[in-house]
């Protein structure tokens, strides 16, 4: 288990069963957030454009969401359905607000160093959920067709999830660990926001 993994409240069986209670729209929030990854990972290259360290693999990053994106769509008109508009969760944003909201107080190059940091926590923590919720949507459906979408794609998101993990740990120069563990606490409050939709980074 990766150290983001062991630091993530597990995903309520609450949860698990209304998401598989409606696999059209959880599919096509799942396709929505594969493209925001891909989207994601190349406004960080925009952003960081010297940073050797990032630029290549967030682009090999954004290739690999954009295969997940296009298998997602796949998987979705097999099933007669076909991708749709979406309200959004509101997930990425939440989590980076509750990131500033408790961010040390710290002013200059500290507080980049921060900034950057967190940024890079905060999309580890997005791409270890993923994983975690794939994990258990595989185990819990008894849809063999969709454990296999599952399955085939969770490996990945548990490396992006590593790969945005090394990357905090190089623009902090320090050990980041209480700060994930911090997070993660902030992201298991986001993620179980009452009234909120089910979807892929909601709902329970
Ligand atoms: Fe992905
Ligand atoms: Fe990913």
């Amino acid at each position: 288990m990766s150290a983001i993994a062991a630091m993530l409240a597990p995903s309520r069986e609450v949860w698990v069963r209304a998401a598989l209670a409606d696999v059209d729209t959880l599919l096509v929030d799942h396709a929505h957030c594969e493209r925001k990854a891909a989207q994601t990972a190349l406004a960080m290259v925009a952003k960081h454009p010297t940073w050797a360290a990032l630029v290549g693999p967030l682009s090999r990053l954004a290739r690999e969401e954009l295969i997940h994106f296009e298998r997602v769509l796949r998987e979705l008109r097999h099933r007669g359905g076909r991708l749709r508009a979406l309200p959004a969760a509101g997930y990425a944003a939440a989590l980076q607000d509750a990131a500033r909201a408790t961010r040390e107080p710290a002013g200059g190059a500290d507080l980049r160093r921060a900034q950057l940091r967190d940024e890079m926590l905060v999309c580890a923590l997005i791409e270890a959920r993923s994983h975690e919720r794939f994990v258990r949507l595989a185990a819990a459906t008894d849809d063999a067709r969709l454990a296999k979408l599952y399955r085939d794609l969770l490996a990945a998101e548990e490396r992006h999830g590593d790969l945005y993990l090394g990357l905090a740990r190089e623009a902090y120069e320090g050990d980041v660990t209480a700060r994930l563990r911090a997070l993660a606490a902030e992201e298991a409050r986001v993620i179980a926001r009452p009234g909120q939709a089910v979807r892929m980074h909601a709902g329970g």
